[in-house]
């Protein structure tokens, strides 16, 4: 017998519509500060009720009452060390107690891991570790677990362009590694999730913030970006709310690059420079392919 479509879901007329957030709810990790507040303010203007996960930055606790004020959502912030399992599962419950569901996680803490391999401490790599990627983890399955009861749900990570590109002159394999990592996890989420959530991953370039471009790699990240620039936390607003909202139904497993400036250059270095011009192009644009295809 042949396989029958899996139904469609309802599809608002509006495309403004369907970038509605109205009556959903949102977690975001690292919600008090760059790029997860930012997020956090990009749904709440759609209309969700937003919780904001924080760690040192208790300032998130005003950002919220901010957030209530100048939206009309309701909003409340969360001290949550994503690195502690117990405290991330039973917040993420909290939250479902407080707000009466969860529709929308955005995994988006994340810590440097700048310095040499053959420098670094067993404790300095492990802080990485926990902070980048099994915190996504502990936040998968206790938001998981949700959405699996409920039906429905959709999980977005914040990884890097250093999942896919290596940094200069800086050296943080390590940090690169973690999002690699968390790129790979998520994408086979996807899959997993397939009957009941959506899973995608954003991957900014440099976005100044305090975990932008530090000084000294300052000119390298203007040279090498073709927009010669960093980017502003509010230019990550309009893909943060596509995956979250109705408008990208039709989008699991997808790597979502905003640092196409960094390829082009990169591109253009590879052609140009290196002694095995072809084969370097090859894994550009098979990787490029790789992101845009689902899975
Ligand atoms: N800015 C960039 O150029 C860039 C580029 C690519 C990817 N990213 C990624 O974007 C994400 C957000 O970074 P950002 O640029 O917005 O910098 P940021 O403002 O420094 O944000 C980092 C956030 O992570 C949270 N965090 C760190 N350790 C934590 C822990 N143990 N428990 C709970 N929360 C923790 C921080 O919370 P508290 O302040 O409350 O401690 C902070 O809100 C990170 O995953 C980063 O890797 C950034």
């Amino acid at each position: 017998m042949p396989l029958q479509p899996k139904p469609t879901p309802q599809i608002p007329d509006s495309v403004l519509q369907s970038f509605s957030l109205k009556g959903k709810v949102a977690v975001i990790t690292g919600g008090g500060t760059g790029i997860g507040y930012q997020v956090a303010r990009a749904y709440a203007e759609a209309g969700a009720d937003v919780a904001l996960f924080y760690n040192s930055s208790s300032k998130a606790i005003d950002l919220a009452k901010g957030l209530e004020k100048e939206f009309g959502v309701k909003s409340k912030a969360y001290k949550v060390p994503v690195t502690d399992s117990k405290i991330v599962t039973e917040s993420i419950e909290q939250v479902e107690k407080d707000f009466g569901r969860l529709d929308i996680f955005v995994a988006n803490a994340g810590t440097g891991g700048g310095g040499p391999v053959t420098e670094m401490t067993d404790e300095q790599w492990h802080r990485v570790i926990d902070v980048n990627y099994n915190s996504v983890f502990y936040c998968a399955r206790a938001a998981g677990r949700i959405f699996k009861k409920q039906g429905y749900g959709n999980f977005i990570v914040t990884s890097s362009m250093s999942a896919h590109i290596v940094n200069r002159p800086i050296t943080q394999a390590t940090y690169n590694g973690t999002k690699a990592a968390v790129t790979h996890f998520a994408k086979s989420l996807a899959y997993e999730w397939k009957d009941f959530a959506r899973v995608n991953i954003v991957s900014p370039g440099f976005f100044d913030t305090d975990m932008g471009a530090a000084p000294e790699v300052l000119d390298v990240a203007f040279d090498t970006a073709v927009l010669g620039r960093q980017g502003n936390t509010k230019e990550l607003k309009g893909i943060y709310l596509y995956l979250a909202s109705d408008a990208s139904t039709f989008t699991t497993g997808s790597g979502e690059s905003l640092f196409a400036a960094f390829w082009i250059a990169l591109l253009f270095v590879c052609l140009f420079f290196s002694p095995i011009n072809g084969c370097h192009v090859a894994l550009f644009f098979g990787d490029l392919m790789s992101r845009n295809a689902e899975f």
